[in-house]
């Protein structure tokens, strides 16, 4: 039976890290939160988002514009926000309504302030091992690894999605890391043949659960970055998760897995943030 990789544990512990070096630190700092309309889902995460600023003992400020907002306006608050001292960091909520070019606002977000780590010069800076921002989900997977005391020197790590905000900088991070990675997609031959192979098996791929014990080596440490909800109202990942535990060494469940921890992490990288201004 495979160990139960506790997202919301290893979430609290990061935050609570967070918190210990803000007060110790005595760290100002201010995340700009945006959010154009009012996508139910992105309520949620902007909610949680601003909690989690207040539990560590930064500043967050909402703009909350409305859903016909033009590219040009908010391209405007970015500008504005990029120019202000008292901001650290800046966050819009994506998706954003098919009026406004996503690339161009993730664009114009100083990669001083990107703590979503989703500018092209974070995601460059990141593939060369240069200091910037990066992207929560994949950092969150990291430090779930590391803090179960999963192995990722030298291991073989299979990534199934490729995805700009997980699967490319997931890529990266293992790399990093010492792992050897394969990288699969949509058109990938012999998908299970390659996933079969991993030590570290890593899914993002949207598909409720895809990934059946036929995909997995025994023994392999098995990531779950989907979220999905099923007939009944259940939530489940890209993971089969019943089929998939009995033969892994290790597991994230959904929910309580990787979901937690892009929050928390995002919480790093502002508390993190004056020193990658700095640097
Ligand atoms: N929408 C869903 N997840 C995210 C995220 O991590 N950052 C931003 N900006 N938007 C999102």
């Amino acid at each position: 039976m495979a160990k139960r990789i506790d997202g919301k544990v290893i979430s609290a512990q990061v935050k609570d890290e967070c918190r210990q070096r803000v007060a110790d630190e005595k760290i100002e700092a201010t995340l700009a939160v945006i959010q154009v309309g009012n996508d139910p889902a992105s309520t949620v995460y902007v909610g949680n988002k601003k909690k989690a600023c207040e539990y560590i003992g930064i500043q967050s400020l909402a703009y909350e514009l409305p859903e016909e907002t033009t590219e040009e306006e908010l391209l405007a608050l970015v500008e504005k926000l990029n120019q202000d001292d008292k901001v650290q960091g800046i966050l819009v909520q994506l998706p954003l309504p098919p009026q406004i070019n996503e690339n161009k606002v993730i664009e114009t977000i100083s990669p001083k302030k990107d703590v979503d780590g989703f500018h092209p010069q974070s995601v460059g800076a990141l593939s060369i091992g240069q200091p910037g921002f990066v992207s929560c989900t994949p950092a969150g997977i990291i430090e779930l690894l590391k803090r179960s005391g999963v192995e990722i020197d030298g291991k073989e790590c299979v990534i199934v999605g490729r995805s700009n905000i997980v699967g490319k900088p997931m890529a990266m991070l293992m790399l990093r890391e010492n792992a050897t990675v394969t990288v699969c997609h949509s058109h990938t031959a012999n998908l299970k043949e390659v996933t079969s192979r991993a030590d570290i098996l890593i899914v993002a791929i949207g598909r409720p659960k895809f990934i059946t014990r036929e995909y997995v080596k025994e023994g392999a440490v098995v990531i779950d970055v989907g979220i999905h909800r099923n007939e009944n109202g259940k939530l489940c990942g890209d993971v089969d998760f019943d089929d998939v535990e009995p033969i892994a060494s290790a597991i994230t469940p959904v929910p309580g897995g990787v979901g937690p921890m892009t929050i928390a992490m995002l919480m790093k990288n502002c508390v993190e943030a004056k020193g990658i201004q700095n640097s």
